[in-house]
């Protein structure tokens, strides 16, 4: 930590899970313990940036350094605040575990069990909060993860292109690394480049992030 890498940029990071509830006491969620974001917020924050950080739910406190912070449930709610910072951002990073389905109806009352009798949800499709950023202009530097199981660098450069991202941090995810663990590690791409960041804790690979964020910006927005 400590180089002045983002002095003068403001930095957007979005962190942990969404929870799409299915009734008034039940949800849908994810194993995102929202650590590697709110270290990417951190690290960001010691490189000299002025950093929004939009929170699902997790129970972490708020990083040293972190100028504003934002709490949300669901997808719908973190795509609006995420929408919401991006005008005045210069570099947004979705670390964020955003879930990709919600139930299509949220019941008012707790659903009941009928006899043994399937219960069948049926979920939507949420809407993508980095491709709508890549769709709008002029939008934020663009640095998405991707948590995979296997074929880690396929599926990522896949995402990098499909998603119009400058740049993407994937891990794989399993074996004490990734969701809820202390330590990861990560393959940057970026349009014609890549970097392997060994595994460490995720404070560690946090600030190696971002110092290449640093870089990769300055070459693309010289
Ligand atoms: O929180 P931890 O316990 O520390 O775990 C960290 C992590 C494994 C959750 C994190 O490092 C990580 O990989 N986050 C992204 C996980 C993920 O949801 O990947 P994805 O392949 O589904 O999504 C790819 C990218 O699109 C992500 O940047 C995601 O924020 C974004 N996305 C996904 C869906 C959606 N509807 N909108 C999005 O913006």
């Amino acid at each position: 930590f400590g180089s002045a890498t983002l002095a003068g940029l403001r930095v957007l990071v979005s962190a942990g899970p969404t929870y799409e509830d299915i009734d008034p006491v039940r949800f849908i969620g994810n194993r995102s313990s929202g650590r590697m974001g709110f270290a990417v917020a951190e690290a960001a924050a010691a490189a000299g940036a002025q950093v929004t950080l939009v929170a699902g739910p997790v129970s972490l406190p708020t990083p040293a350094g972190v100028a504003r912070r934002v709490d949300v449930r669901s997808a719908a709610k973190m795509r609006e605040a995420v929408l919401a910072a991006s005008d005045t951002a210069d570099i947004y990073i979705g670390a964020a575990a955003v879930g990709d389905y919600r139930p299509a109806q949220v019941a008012e009352r707790k659903l009941k069990k009928h006899d043994g009798a399937p219960l069948v949800l049926d979920l939507a499709e949420n809407p993508d909060i980095l491709k709508d950023l890549a769709a709008t202009h002029p939008h934020p530097f663009l640095v998405g993860f991707a948590a995979e199981t296997h074929d880690v660098a396929a599926y990522a450069q896949d995402k990098l292109s499909r998603k119009g991202l400058d740049m993407i941090a994937a891990n794989r995810v399993g074996a004490g690394l990734g969701f809820e663990a202390d330590d990861n590690a990560l393959s940057l791409y970026w349009p014609g480049g890549s970097e392997e960041l060994p595994r460490a804790s995720k404070r560690e690979l946090a600030a190696r992030l971002v110092q290449c964020v640093g870089m990769r910006y300055r070459a693309a927005k010289p």
